[in-house]
This record gives C-alpha cells, sequence and structure tokens, in this order.
C-alpha cells in the first residue's frame, strides 16, 4: 500500500512525531510505505484568485509550472492520502491552506473516488475538532472515502505523560480503521449524502457547457452526465438514495437556470 503525507507542518515538530508513531502503528498491520510530502518544501504559489482553473482548466492556471500538479499526480498515485496539519490559529497551517486554494478546482471535478483519506490534527489545546471537519469536507468534495481521523493535543514543550498516553490510544485506533479501510476488497459504500453531492452536481454542471466548459467537459467525458450513470463510480447504489438523488438533481437544476436568468 502507498500513502502519500501531505504534511502541512513548517517543522519536524509534533505534527511529523505523530505521523510517524501512526506510521508505527499501521506498518504492524498493514504493509505500508510512506512518503511525505513537505508543502513546506515544495514549490507551490499562492492562488491568485484569478478564477482560470473552474471554467477553462487547471491546465490554465498562470502558476501551472509549479508543483501543484506533480503533488496531485502523487496523490492520484498513491491507496490513501494523510492530510496532516497543526492548529495554526484555529485552521489548518498557512502551507496546507495554500495547497487547498490551489486545488480547489477538484471540488468541481472530483477525481479522488479510489483513495482512502486519513486526517491527523495536532493542537495546542483547541480546535482540532473544527480542523478536522474542515478538511474532512474538502477532501470529501474532491471524492476521498475518509478513512479515520485523530485530533491529538500536544503543546509546545513538554506533553505530559497521561497525554502521551491518550495520543498514543489515538493513533492506535485510527490506525487500526485506517488499514481496515485500506485492506477492504468489497466496493466502497455509497451514502445518502455522497449521492446528494453528486445529483446535486449533476442538476447544475449539466448546465454549465457555455459557463464553464472545463467543468461540464470533465463531467461528460466520464459519462457522470448521462442518465444511467448512478454515481461517480460504478457502485451499487440504494434505489431509494437513487430516488431521493432524481429529486435533488431536477431541483439543482431548476435553482441553477433561475440564478442564471435562463
Ligand atoms: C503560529 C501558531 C499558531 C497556533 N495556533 C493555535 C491555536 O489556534 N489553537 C491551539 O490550540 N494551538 C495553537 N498552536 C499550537 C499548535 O497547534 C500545536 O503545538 C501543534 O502541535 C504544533 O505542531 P507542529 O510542532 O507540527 O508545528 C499554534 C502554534 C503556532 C506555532
Amino acid at each position: 500500500m502507498k500513502i502519500v503525507v501531505l504534511m502541512g507542518s513548517p517543522r519536524k515538530g509534533n505534527t511529523f512525531r505523530a505521523c510517524e508513531e501512526f506510521r508505527e502503528h499501521l506498518q504492524k498491520i498493514c504493509p505500508a510505505e510512506f512518503e511525505y510530502i513537505w508543502l513546506r518544501d515544495a514549490h507551490i504559489e499562492p492562488c491568485t484568485g484569478c478564477f482560470v482553473c473552474f471554467p477553462r482548466g487547471e491546465d490554465k492556471c498562470p502558476n501551472r509550472d509549479d508543483d501543484v500538479r506533480l503533488i496531485e499526480q502523487k496523490m492520484l498515485d498513491a491507496d490513501g492520502v494523510i492530510f496532516a496539519s497543526p492548529v495554526y490559529s484555529a485552521n489548518v497551517s498557512g502551507q496546507m491552506k495554500t495547497f487547498i486554494d490551489r486545488i480547489s478546482y477538484t471540488g468541481h471535478r472530483p477525481r479522488f473516488f479510489e483513495k482512502k483519506a486519513f486526517f491527523l490534527v495536532t493542537t495546542g489545546i483547541m480546535s482540532a475538532d473544527d480542523v478536522l471537519k474542515y478538511m474532512k469536507t474538502l477532501a470529501w468534495a474532491w471524492g476521498f472515502e475518509c478513512a479515520g481521523t485523530a485530533g491529538l493535543i500536544t503543546p509546545n514543550g513538554v506533553i505530559p505523560p497521561y497525554r502521551v498516553e491518550i495520543n498514543t490510544r489515538l493513533l492506535r485506533d485510527a490506525a487500526g480503521t485506517f488499514s481496515a479501510t485500506l485492506l477492504r476488497t468489497t466496493p466502497r459504500r455509497v451514502r445518502i449524502m455522497d449521492v446528494i453531492a453528486f445529483y446535486g452536481a449533476r442538476g447544475i454542471l449539466s448546465q454549465t457547457e457555455t459557463v464553464s466548459p472545463a467543468d461540464y467537459q470533465y463531467w461528460k467525458s466520464r459519462g457522470w452526465l448521462s442518465p444511467d450513470a448512478n454515481w461517480f463510480l460504478d457502485v451499487p447504489l440504494n434505489p431509494l438514495y437513487r430516488a431521493i438523488g432524481k429529486i435533488v438533481e431536477r431541483y439543482g437544476k431548476r435553482v441553477f437556470r433561475k440564478f442564471m436568468g435562463l
């Protein structure tokens, strides 16, 4: 199993140590090979807000020659991706946020459906849950299957022994969850929110041929605009979920057309 760690911490500190401990737990139960991508060392220009990637494609980004596409390819080549960040000012680190903004087009053109994501956050005391939720929501919109989280309290300096014990337990349990998902051979279970996201987006994106051709063509080329497409992947789908999805699709289409004055 190939695991890529998107390392958001700018230093080899608490977040790195936590990832290493997680790796040790995981490697006891799963043949996992780790590769760290240190976002601090990568060439990642900040998003300029030009809005070109959404309608025209990421290959038209004015910063397309930096390392973002290479990192995206490493994520696509892996079985699992660990999103690792310290809490800085109640959010992800700046390095992680810069990367997230640059890969934002993936929310329109999702691509990581067969990849499992794990989320690791370290904090002095607060906001681990908020930051985990933030990263999980984004990764879900990019197509990832969430395969566990760990939020660890690791203040700067000495960490009290009882807290070290709690962190170790959290990491060991989370490694079990991640490993089970990585090693699973059955298809991904599609939940109602996954279905609503697909059909809602299809309702909208089916109307974007002229306003956002890159999105439209991406969806069309994958067959997702076809009424026969059940979901992003060809997986079993609960018929009730599909019926709900169809309603959401019609609603999405109507709202978008009204918004665009069509
Ligand atoms: C710039 C900065 C901002 C921080 N902001 C918060 C915060 O908002 N809430 C909090 O509980 N801890 C905060 N911390 C503490 C770190 O989240 C915590 O110690 C983390 O484990 C550091 O990880 P690292 O060693 O990988 O950098 C902050 C630390 C730094 C350096």
